[in-house]
């Protein structure tokens, strides 16, 4: 049987650009010495940890636990290190496994002839111990195992997630260009957003967004939508303690607080369908208000202020570049006229056209879409003037009737350049 206690290395992979925040969350949730490379990050734990983690983590693809770390220069020296792990620990005949590997090394042509060296060792080790061999192949529904070999150094793990985490389980539908479930809880956590005060997502599309910031503000942790994990197919996995696990994960699910509005708007009512079913997969339909409207009629909540976050699209050929130039003014404008007090963020992958908003960044954040690179925008879009917001903090004085919010934007526009 597997020891599902011991500790080992845990790397965790994800999606380019998100390493960052991959991080953050790994600290936040207690792991030590969390080190952030690109493409992942990682720590040390054991495979009950790893549960946790593949049940917790909104940015994250893969949490691979660690077997073995060595020196490697041919695939026959891949094959002898291979064979010396006890594998009938983790998996025997009736087992099902699948190789999946990252692999870049001069001896190695094609990944397919890698993998086929470490199921080669798995199969023989099993079957000289128990006459017998399991079945291998490409579907990531049973144990899953991953080779990493990088020049002379190569890893051996046991990829605890299969099917990548970064997808969140809720969304049955996809809508057009839809965001990926670990960006958009990456964009959540770089806007430093957590549930506090309203969210507001025009131009929402499948509801990505406003779906992981309810799901944020409410406790609610992805994996409580997935029901199977290659680390459930390990010898030595115990139901119980996952049931445990799910139990308390559950137990943490808190209301939304009663001045949090979350509001979600498009302009095509396909859009706001496919989100209203994909909150109501995700069980947070009640909670967000949909608008099918123009992003300009969206009702912004007066008040507390918020976050309010546009990923709009960016356009792939000239024609349809030029067409979007207004929107993005039109942005700007919303931002400027109807979102005072609240931080506003624009997601693209367009920096010509991000000028168009016209309002002065206060910060860029780098992320990146699965072929480009992109960022995500931050606005202050201050109540009353940024002199006045200056002054104010400064003395920390209560607001003066000089102070009071520009309603027409006409003596210093919030934000602008
Ligand atoms: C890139 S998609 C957003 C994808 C979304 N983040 C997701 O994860 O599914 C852009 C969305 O903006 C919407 N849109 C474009 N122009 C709009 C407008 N003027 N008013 C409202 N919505 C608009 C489109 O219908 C589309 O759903």
């Amino acid at each position: 049987m597997g020891d599902f206690e011991k500790p080992s290395r845990i790397v965790v992979t994800c999606q380019r650009g998100l390493s960052r925040w991959l991080g953050e969350e790994l600290t936040e949730l207690g792991l030590p010495e969390v080190e952030v490379f690109s493409g992942g990050a990682s720590t040390s734990g054991s495979l009950l940890d790893c549960q946790r983690l593949n049940l917790q983590l909104r940015c994250a693809s893969q949490v691979l636990y660690s077997l073995r770390r060595f020196r490697c220069n041919s695939p026959e020296f891949l094959y002898r290190e291979l064979a010396r792990i006890k594998w009938d620990e983790w998996l025997g005949p009736t087992s099902y496994f699948s190789v999946t590997s990252n692999v870049d090394h001069p001896s190695i042509r094609s990944t397919m002839y890698a993998n086929v060296r470490v199921k080669d060792a798995i199969v023989d080790r099993i079957r000289e111990t128990t006459g017998e061999r399991p079945n291998s192949g490409p579907d990531l529904t049973g144990v899953v195992i991953h080779l990493f070999w990088r020049g002379s150094e190569a890893e051996l793990f046991l990829d605890t997630s299969g099917p990548t985490i970064a997808k969140h389980g809720y969304r049955r539908l996809p809508g057009k260009a839809p965001l990926s479930e670990a960006l958009a809880a990456a964009m959540l956590r770089a806007s430093g957003w957590r549930g506090e005060s309203s969210f507001v997502n025009p131009m929402c599309g499948s509801g990505t967004l406003a779906i992981e910031a309810a799901l944020l503000a409410t406790g609610r942790s992805p994996g409580l939508f997935r029901s199977d994990y290659a680390f459930q197919h390990l010898h030595g996995f115990r139901p119980e303690l996952l049931a445990d696990l799910r139990a308390e994960l559950a137990s943490l699910v808190r209301p939304l607080a009663a001045s949090v509005h979350l509001v979600a708007s498009d302009h095509d009512a396909e859009a706001i369908a496919t989100a209203q079913a994909n909150a109501a997969a995700a069980g947070v339909a009640d909670l967000i208000t949909f608008l099918h409207c123009d992003f300009k009629q969206t009702d912004v909540p007066q008040g507390a202020g918020g976050v309010v976050m546009f990923n709009p699209e960016y356009g792939q050929r000239l024609g349809e570049v030029r067409a979007l130039e207004a929107t993005y003014k039109e942005i700007g404008d919303f931002l400027k006229q109807h979102c005072r007090g609240y931080r506003g963020y624009v997601f693209t992958a367009n920096l010509e056209l991000a000028k168009k908003i016209g309002l002065r960044t206060s910060r860029r954040l780098e992320f990146a879409t699965a072929k480009l690179e992109a960022r995500l925008l931050e606005y202050e879009l201050y109540e009353g003037t940024r002199k006045n917001k200056a002054r104010g903090e400064a003395s920390g004085a209560a607001q003066s009737a000089e102070d009071a919010p520009s309603a027409t934007g006409e003596s210093e526009p919030a934000g602008s350049e």
